[in-house]
């Protein structure tokens, strides 16, 4: 008999379902006999002692359901040694609802900051599996995480839209694409949709660099421009600014995001006419696509294998096309991002993709 705890962390994306049915299907296809714990809304189920007991049919139908059927909430890992508003001891209450209920191992899907807590319990001594999921792709260990591919999807429709209308109009159009601090998803959907100028993160721009694009593009002829503009796209004069610097200026910035600022100092340096497109929170929303269904089910099912064995501590990854285990200590606090000379980042370039720098 396995008593198995299970709990999604974090902001949501597609295909969290996916990936829980998967653990439980190969489960419950083994000869092992199950029983799962579903923790309620994150860390917070797990604190707080708040689960329902989940059967097969739970899982039944939910392959290409997004979100999450246990729901999910942030607990903030810089604030998780410290007691709740209550007094609470939040890793002393985790630990003493794990003992309680007798669990022979909890399943955490999360992004960074649930790696850091997951890793966290596993030195407190439970035992722990995790499954990578973000729509950033920014997690350490894996070269892919489930709802990437369907929010690059998502980013790319919106973006395709945006070309017909930019088109007739004669304009310039910014679509600000999720991610605060890796780019990989602005520079997919960038890529994937024919962005003209791509500006990420980990590429500050030079606001002449892209103006001198833009230009380029109307000289030639061309009736419109695109960008693609993460959420953290950063000047490189910002870029210099130490990070409370950044911090204080982004307080005094009086444009909604990065955005609408490129905005500004494109119309008052060309005289064009800009709109900005925020898709948002509809990135992380509806059915998981194809891919990340497969993906997610087969890091699921990676996770139940490990379960059987009793091998826990590790991260469920992907890396060279191969499911991997990574030992979690690797995978906490660090982040993956887009090195500027990565290849794609020079592919991209040499398809005439403006980056700003
Ligand atoms: O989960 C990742 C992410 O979607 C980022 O791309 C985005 O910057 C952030 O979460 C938004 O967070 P929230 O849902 O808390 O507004």
């Amino acid at each position: 008999m396995k008593r198995i705890g299970m709990l999604t962390s974090g902001g949501d994306c597609q295909a969290l379902n996916a990936a829980m049915r998967g653990v439980v299907k190969t489960l419950h296809n083994s000869k092992e006999e199950v029983e799962i714990f579903g923790f309620l809304s994150g860390y917070k189920g797990l604190i707080y002692s708040n689960f329902r007991m989940l059967t097969s049919r739970d899982f039944s139908g939910i392959l290409t359901k997004g979100g999450t059927i246990l729901g999910s909430s942030r607990t903030p890992f810089k604030t998780i040694t410290e007691p709740d508003e209550n007094g609470v001891d939040k890793i002393e209450a985790m630990k003493h609802t794990y003992h309680k209920l007798n669990l022979d191992c909890l399943v955490i899907l999360g992004g960074n900051g649930t790696h850091k807590t997951a890793n966290l319990l596993r030195k407190e001594g439970l035992n722990v599996i995790t499954l990578p999921k973000t729509i950033d792709n920014d997690l350490w260990g894996t070269d892919m995480t489930f709802g990437f591919q369907s929010a690059v999807d998502i980013a790319t429709n919106v973006i395709d839209c945006i070309h017909t209308t930019a088109d007739s109009h004669g304009r310039v159009f910014i679509v600000e694409v999720m991610g605060h601090k890796a780019g990989w998803l602005t520079l997919n959907a960038g890529m994937a949709s024919g962005a003209d100028i791509i500006l990420i993160p980990e590429i500050p721009y030079k606001i002449d660099k892209v103006i001198s694009a833009i230009k380029k593009r109307e000289e030639s002829g061309s009736r419109f421009t695109i960008l693609a503009v993460a959420e953290g796209a950063i000047s490189a004069e910002d870029a210099k600014l130490s990070k409370k610097d950044y911090k204080k200026k982004l307080e005094k910035r009086t444009y909604p995001s990065v955005s609408y600022e490129v905005a500004a100092q494109i119309e008052e340096k060309t005289g064009l006419e800009v709109r900005v497109t925020v898709p948002g929170h509809m990135q992380r929303g509806g059915s998981p696509c194809p891919y990340d269904r497969v993906f997610a089910s087969r890091l699921g099912s990676e996770a139940g294998k490990l379960i059987l064995k009793d091998e826990y501590g590790f991260m469920v990854g992907y890396k060279n096309r191969e499911i991997v285990k990574v030992p979690l200590e690797d995978v906490a606090g660090k982040l993956k991002m887009v090195s500027p000379d990565a290849t794609i980042v020079k592919e991209a370039k040499m398809l005439g993709i403006c980056f700003g720098d």
